[in-house]
């Protein structure tokens, strides 16, 4: 037992992972091309961050949560900033492929490596279902606008379909006329009406999604140079269309619109952390490219706080001008930025918008197609994944097999799964991620392995021990000034006293009685070990965001996890270099 759990902790030490780089490099034996320059790393990260989230998932947020959606954008830039200095101050220690994966490798040990890469696939694959998905309802609509209707059966999944189904057949029944019933539901209706059948079951998917994932994992084997030309391009096209939307929007705000500014309140605007996280998605699969960096020390660490804040201007105007346009009630479409223009007569620009959509979340497709299978790579070089995963291609040079089998993982699954749960589990699983890599830096910083100064980028250490409780302190009288119970209310929470008695009622508490006992653990720790300020709040306030998903993608999520670890053991515990006696050394 004991060796087992010498085993599942062995760790790779920084030292061990550079070197080996260097011999791969040295031999000529896995290599990538170093093209890729600063410009290239911040296309690169606009390119994976501004999607799906900004261009479909923040229609459903603003309408829950109102004009003050906005905060919530500020609120979760600045989470998925503490983690970019994070993940910065890895990637420029460590500037290889396996991004937070390697990262948790030098730090935390083997398990929780396996585990994180684990998780990493559910923020690139699962995360692209959820991109090729709302790709094929642009791309559908799109055609429609232009008179070539796709049959519905052919352009969703099984769910949905069928849901809209029962949804539609209630309202009918109900005596509603086919005009009042959502364009949506009354889609979903349509393809299931109309499906072929085989022995009995509905054929219906979303043959776009599959289309999309095939072209694009096409252009990710050919190759690095491809990809890169192709994702420039694709990004300037992006930036000016998301500023024309921002500059010819701001004429037709009413400021009325703004007033209430958050009409459900704070738990109205929490409703859409999951989409909000979502549209922020995608700055940390800069690090996936370290490899293929000129200058990954000085250049990854920019380009993921330019491309953050960048984002964060746009999401938050955008934000203001698309509740400033209209009702925010009347936000809660698929398409959003283009439905506020058809709602002021400015159906050109609602067309110009609907095609961008198109290109832009093509894009975000590229980057996370490309950077799955560098994670696998990563994983299969360290033999936690089998060899063929590291293989190089003799011509293109990108790992080909690893692309392959992320092309399948994506397009089959894109078929039939359903947009808000991709939505969901992608958000949870990558918030995870985050809350690692913070934890990583308290870590390697507690045991003294961070790079010494000057050898590449740190996290600015600020002594947490008595800011770390002030702000808590000043939270809990936020807390107590504007929750409509106060402190108490909130705190209830842990209680009970609010009439909750069954096990069903208790599971929904228990995400944010974890968070609470995590904090307070942390606050311990970070007073008597003086712990740096960015990695904790960083760890808490993902870790926050991760409670506010609900028990529902918790239960998902370690399930997910549950069957990573059977995976492990049977493959990678037995197969891992670092349990062959001539790579003892690599071991710290
Ligand atoms: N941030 C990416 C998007 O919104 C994942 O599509």
């Amino acid at each position: 037992m004991r060796q087992i759990l010498h085993n599942v902790r062995r760790r790779k030490s920084v030292a061990a992972v550079l070197e080996s780089l260097h011999n791969e490099e040295t031999s000529g034996g896995n290599q990538l091309v170093r093209t890729l320059r600063l410009k290239d790393l911040l296309a690169f990260g606009i390119a994976a961050i501004i999607g799906a989230g900004i261009f479909s998932t923040i229609g459903n947020a603003s309408a829950a949560g109102g004009p003050a959606v906005s905060l919530l954008f500020i609120f979760t830039a600045l989470a998925c900033g503490f983690s970019a200095l994070c993940y910065a101050q890895f990637a420029s220690a460590i500037p290889v492929a396996g991004s937070a994966y390697t990262y948790a490798y030098t730090s935390f040990g083997e398990l929780v490596a396996w585990i994180i890469g684990w998780d990493l696939l559910m923020e690139y694959a699962i995360g692209n279902i959820a991109v090729a998905i709302s790709w094929s309802d642009y791309f559908t609509a799109m055609l429609d606008g232009v008179g070539l209707p796709v049959p519905a059966y052919l352009t969703m999944d099984y769910l949905s379909a069928s849901r809209g189904y029962t949804e539609v057949t209630a309202l009918l029944a109900g005596g509603q006329t086919v005009a009042d019933i959502p364009a949506a539901a009354f889609k979903a209706y349509e393809a299931w009406l109309y499906a072929p059948a085989l022995g009995g079951i509905k054929l219906i998917a979303d043959v776009p999604a599959l289309g999309i994932t095939a072209l694009i994992t096409y252009l990710v084997y050919v190759g690095v140079k491809e990809s890169k030309r192709a994702a420039n391009l694709l990004v300037v096209l992006k930036l000016v269309v998301i500023l024309l939307v921002i500059a010819v929007g701001a004429f037709y705000v009413q400021p009325a619109n703004w007033n209430p500014f958050a009409p459900n309140g704070i738990s109205g605007v929490l409703k859409g952390v999951s989409a909000v996280f979502f549209a922020y998605i995608g700055f940390d699969a800069i690090s996936t490219t370290a490899e293929e960096c000129r200058n990954p020390k000085l250049d990854l660490p920019l380009a993921m706080m330019l491309t953050l804040v960048v984002c964060t201007v746009l999401y938050v105007l955008l934000a203001l001008v698309l509740t400033g346009m209209v009702p925010y009630h009347e936000l809660a479409v698929g398409d959003p930025l283009a439905f506020v223009f058809a709602r002021v007569n400015l159906p050109a620009m609602a067309g110009i918008i609907a095609i961008s959509a198109v290109i832009a979340m093509a894009s975000v497709l590229l980057v996370f197609q490309y950077g799955q299978p560098r994670i696998w790579m990563s994983m299969s070089r360290d033999g936690l994944l089998p060899k063929a995963f590291s293989r190089i291609h003799p011509k293109h040079k990108t790992p080909s097999f690893a692309t392959i089998v992320t092309g399948f993982v994506v397009a089959v699954p894109a078929l039939f799964m359903n947009l808000t749960e991709v939505t969901d589990l992608t958000s949870i699983g990558t918030l995870f991620a985050f809350v690692l890599v913070c934890g990583g830096i308290l870590v390697q910083d507690f045991k003294q392995e961070t790079p010494a100064a000057g050898k590449g980028f740190r996290v600015p250490y600020i002594n947490g021990k008595y800011v770390l409780p002030f702000l808590l302190i000043i939270l809990l009288a936020l807390l107590q000034a504007f929750h409509p119970e106060g402190i108490a209310g909130f705190m209830n929470i842990l209680g009970g006293s609010d009439g909750v008695t069954t096990w069903e009622e208790w599971k929904h508490k228990l995400p944010l009685a974890g968070f609470i006992i995590v904090t307070m653990a942390m606050t311990v720790l970070t007073y008597r070990h003086r712990l740096s300020l960015i990695p904790v709040l960083g760890l808490l306030t993902n870790l926050y965001l991760m409670t506010e998903l609900g028990i529902t993608n918790w239960s998902r999520f370690l399930i997910w996890l549950l069957l990573g670890m059977v995976v492990y053991c049977c493959y990678g515990y037995w197969n891992s270099r670092l349990a062959k006696p001539n790579e003892k050394e690599s071991q710290s």
